[in-house]
This record gives structure tokens, sequence and C-alpha cells, in this order.
């Protein structure tokens, strides 16, 4: 067998993002050794792509702001599908989690009085987001990297975990290689947090970056751990359509909270006629008074004026858009536009200072003078692994997950800004739950051999071929199966023809073929992702196959109306016989306080 390293920690934390720096400093804290692997180097994560702000209750700017409201805003952009537990916790905890990212050092834009400033996002009713300019997620890293470093985490780089080895039926430790020279590792260690965010390499338009193929979706699944919600797939509604090189880059929603708006190539101001009718009321009726609210923000002045229909919660932002353009009233390449140029040149540079290079740098567009061009650009899954709401801990003894990777937080549909948010809430339980895990264990569970020589092979399989397909012409049809068959509008056709030619493309994949040796061959590692998304693009498909019903993210142009029954039941996918399965089961119940927060509906306006 091929020679591998080994390295021993009670915790292994698999993803260097926000949840995964936050749940290695809690275990850490808490007494254990804990080892770090990021895919990348430390500090490239989705985490920065959360540009526009963490969403915490601290009511600095909205004084009636509250936990409740946050929670109920939550729920209700989840389209109630959430596990109640999680949305109260983070509703609960997001301000203590943002005044400790202060206390570590991050620097924050402030209001007049000093406090953290806090700035408008679709869905949530009052001024909610504590920012950076536009970099808030960049912030968070740098932070919490800081002070991970400091605090003696061992940090592994460039390191790609493929298989989680366990002791009968506990985790026991993962294998994995890294990706400069292909050497292979062992990491012995009593509990795994999974911390590796999404699945965006699937789809061809995305603002994910090439780590993000579903790794710990698939290391969970095949560890024994189930899926909940994988049919809730969030198209950010404003990434960027030109030039080709870069479609998909975010811009942050934090232009439309800023006051950015949005129009069609005939100049119409569409949002207005998108409104769902059970939110209408909640927003402006005319540009008069969408106006008089940007006004009253920029001014920190209090208005009776609504907020603009451009903060409709993504779900609706990305339909709307994908309709105008399907209508024909896009732009000459395939965007809408989204204005902020009207405001005062010097505001829109302090404020959206990244946005102002991105576009100026890659677009040669100037955004205090001209419109942008944005389109749908696939952001974030809701689904993921089912953990405990407290614990983070999955079905599986031993493994643990935080953030993205895990799923019932957000339900239907998340609310931009609700991410920061949950990876520092969710990764600092997840450290502890995982620490408090192994310091109750009596005895450190063994690898096996058998499984480290499984993994090695596993690994070995793609050099040995000699008539497979390359890997890359292989990820392009997954590319075009994805966005043809399972994108932001479905049914049951295209959704069935989707999973029947995912299921040809994963035999292909089993038999994918590269050559070259381990040394920076990008063709292997796509041999072992894709093997991920392939496992992950089937759990998405066949879970909103499943779902007959429109909720949230989740539109079925056969069922366009919401089944009041599914409200009631997650979709849960496992693996039986390497093949992947799937039930539904019911949410837990909500206590009836919590219930009582959507009979007595506080005044939604600024007022
Ligand atoms: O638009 C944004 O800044 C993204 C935020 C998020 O996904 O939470």
């Amino acid at each position: 067998m091929a020679d591998y390293e080994v390295h021993e920690h009670d915790v292994l934390v698999v993803g260097a993002g926000g949840a995964g720096l936050r749940a290695a400093i809690e275990a850490s804290a808490s007494g254990v050794s804990v080892g770090l692997v990021c895919k990348s180097l430390l500090g490239k994560a989705h985490t920065v792509m959360a540009e526009g702000g963490i969403a915490a209750a601290l009511a600095n700017v909205d004084a009636e702001d509250g936990w409740q409201t946050h929670f109920r805003d939550t729920m209700n952009g989840g389209k109630m599908l959430n596990n109640w537990r999680m949305a109260q916790l983070h509703a609960q905890e997001a301000p203590d989690r943002v005044r400790e990212l202060e206390q570590w050092g991050a620097v924050f834009d402030r209001t007049r009085e000093g406090k953290i400033l806090q700035r408008a996002f679709g869905g949530h009713t009052w001024k909610r987001l504590c920012h950076v300019g536009d970099r808030t997620g960049l912030e968070m890293i740098r932070t919490l990297q800081d002070r991970g470093v400091h605090q003696g985490i061992d940090v592994y780089m460039e390191c790609a975990v493929t298989r989680l080895l366990k002791d009968g039926q506990r985790i026991a430790g993962a294998f994995g290689y890294f990706r400069e020279d292909g050497r292979y590792v062992v990491f012995k260690a009593k509990a795994v947090v999974l911390a590796t965010g999404g699945v965006g390499r699937m789809f061809p338009v995305t603002s994910n970056s090439w780590e993000y193929t579903a790794d710990g979706h698939a290391l969970a699944l095949r560890a024994g751990a189930d899926l909940i919600d994988m049919e809730f797939v969030q198209f950010h509604p404003t990434g960027m359509v030109w030039p080709p090189g870069v479609r998909g880059l975010l811009v942050t929603e934090g232009v439309r909270g800023e006051g950015g708006i949005l129009r069609n190539s005939a100049g119409e101001r569409f949002m207005f006629k998108y409104l769902p009718e059970a939110t209408r009321k909640d927003y402006a009726e005319t540009e008069d008074e969408a106006k008089r609210w940007v006004d009253a923000a920029i001014a920190g002045q209090k208005t009776d004026a609504r907020r603009p229909p451009e903060l409709s919660t993504r779900d609706n932002v990305a339909r709307s858009i994908y309709l105008e353009v399907k209508a024909g009233r896009g732009t000459p390449h395939g965007g809408v536009f989204l204005d902020i140029s009207y405001q005062d040149a010097e505001r829109v540079k302090r404020k959206l200072p990244s946005m102002y290079h991105q576009f100026k740098e890659l677009a040669d567009v100037d955004i205090t003078r001209q419109p942008m061009e944005v389109g749908p650009t696939m952001h974030y899954i809701m689904g993921g692994v089912r953990v405990d709401a407290d614990t983070g801990e999955s079905r599986v003894p031993g493994l643990f997950g935080a953030g993205e990777v895990t799923g019932g937080m957000h339900g239907a549909n998340r609310l931009g800004g609700n991410s920061l948010s949950d990876l520092i809430v969710f990764g600092r339980r997840a450290g502890l739950g995982a620490a408090n895990y192994v310091k109750a264990l009596n005895a450190r569970p063994q690898c096996s051999d058998d499984e480290i020589k499984a993994a090695v092979e596993e690994m070995e399989a793609p050099f040995k071929r000699t008539d497979g397909k390359n890997p890359y012409e292989l990820q392009r049809k997954l590319h075009e199966i994805m966005s043809t068959y399972v994108g932001i509008f479905r049914e049951e056709k295209d959704l069935k023809t989707g999973i029947a030619r995912l299921e040809e493309l994963t035999d292909e994949v089993r038999h994918a073929a590269i050559t070259g040796s381990k040394t920076y061959n990008p063709g292997w590692h796509m041999c072992h992702d894709l093997t991920n998304m392939m496992l992950a693009a089937q759990a998405i498909a066949q879970s909103a196959l499943s779902r007959k019903e429109s909720r949230g993210a989740h539109s079925r142009l056969d069922y366009p109306d919401t089944d009041p029954h599914l409200g009631k039941v997650n979709t849960s996918i496992y693996l039986e016989g390497g093949e992947v399965k799937l039930k539904q089961t019911p949410l837990p119940e909500m206590p009836e306080e919590l219930k009582q927060l959507f009979v007595k509906k506080e005044a939604t306006r600024n007022a």
C-alpha cells in the first residue's frame, strides 16, 4: 500500500471558513487538541462572498428590533420549513457572537454614536446587517484566522479529505491527500466537525469558487448521516453577467440595501409587479415611497415609507430577474440593470468599495456613473447534514457539522446575512459539542487498515484506467444537466430527464481516467470532486422531484402553489447499498410560546 503520514487530534475540523474556524477556536479553547484542514489556503473561503453583512438583532439603528423579530423573519423567509430550534438559537445568540468578533478585533462600520452600524437586507424587517463596507465576510475570516492561529490550532493547508474513517458506528478519523504533491494523510480523531461549505461547482454560473464541490455532503452521506432539504438551492439574484470570465461573481445584496434599483431594458422598475401578495403590504407601492425610504435611511432618520421592492427575499428577486430576461426585457448580456449611480459618488465608493473596484477593473463600468448588469447566480444550498440544533452532532456518533454543509437552519430559503451569523453561532456550538463528546469518550476509536487501504485504492484508480473520459468534460456535462433540468424553475418531466442523465453520468464518472503524476494534477482532484458532486446532484434532483409544491427557492411550474401538508415535512436523503434513497420526515413541533410570535405580529414598518 502507498505511504501515508499520520496526525493525531482529539477533534478534526474539516473546512476553514467561518464555521470551521469558529468551531476550531471553541474546541481548542475548551482544552482538546484540534486539527484544522483547509482544501485551499487558510483564509480563502466562501465566507468572504457574504459581503454585505452579518444579521444580528443588535437594534443599533432600528431600536424596535429584537431576537423575536429576527426569529420570525428567518422562519417566514424559510417558509416555515426551518428547524425552529436552530432559528431560535441563531436569533438569540447572533448579537453576542458579533460583539465577540468585535472584541477579537473586527473593525465594523459605525453609527454616529460609535455603535456597530446596521443596514437593510431582503426579508429583514429592520436594519439588521452589521457590516464592514462590502467586505464583511473577509473581515470575519481575518478576525477568526488571527484568533485561531494565536490559539495554537494545527492547520493543514491544501489538503482534501476524501473519506471519513470509522470504528464500528463511531467516527475514528479521516483520510485525505495534500493537493500540491498528492501525498496521503490519515488523521486519527475522536470527533470530526464538517464545515466544508456548499455545492456550487455543479452549476455553471455560481458565486462559489473551485473548492465547493459538495465534499462534506458526500462524506457525511457515505459515513451514514442523512441530509435534509436538498431541493432548496439559492440563486442569489445579483451576480455579474459580463465579461464571461467572471460570470456569476457576486454583486452584494448590500447594493440594494443601500438603495440600488433594478430596471429592465425598457427602463421599468419591475420588482413592484413581482411582490408576492402575502408580503406586498410591507413594501413601497410607488417609486416615490421607495425613494423616501432610501433618503431616510441615508440620513439616519425615521420614516413611515416602506422598504423598496428590491428588498424582497432572494428567491423572489431571482425569479423576477429570470422572468424579465426570459420575456425579452434583459440587457445586452442577458441580465437586468442594477443602478446606484443616482447617489453621491463618494458615498457609493465608501459604502461599496469592493463593488466599485470589481466593476471598474473587471467590466470597465464605473458604478458611480453607470448601472451594473446583473443576473442570478447559484450561491448557497439550504440543504445539508441533519444535525442536532444544540450540539451540531449528526446521527453518526462523533460526526458534527456547522454552516452551509448542514441543513435545517434556513428552511426553504435563506435570508441574506443569516449565513455569517449561522457560521459563528453554530460553529461555536459544534466546536463545543465535539469537545464535550471527546471528553466523555472512554477510549480512542481505532482506524482500520482495511478502510485506509480502500481509501488509497479509490484515489489511485483513475490513474489505472485507460479508456475513461476526461473529468473536465464530465464536469461540463454536469453543468449542462443541472442548469437545464434542475435550475430556478423545475417541472416533473425535466427533473426525470435530469435524474436519468445524472445516472448515466455517474457511471461515466466512475470510469473517468487521467494521466500524469500526483503532483499538481487538477484532473486527478476533479475525479474525486466529481464523485462528491454526483451524489449531491442526485440528492438535489430527487428531492426536487419528490416535493410536489412550490416553496421558497423550490419553484415547480407544474405545482405552483404551496401545499400545507408539505410544510410539515423535510425531504431526507440517505444512502442504502450506495444508492441515494429518500423519505419524508416530520418537522420538529414548535413550542407554543414561539408559535405565538406569529400570531401577535408586531409592526413591520420602520414607523
Ligand atoms: O449579498 C451578499 O452580500 C451575500 C450575503 C449572504 O449570502 O449572506
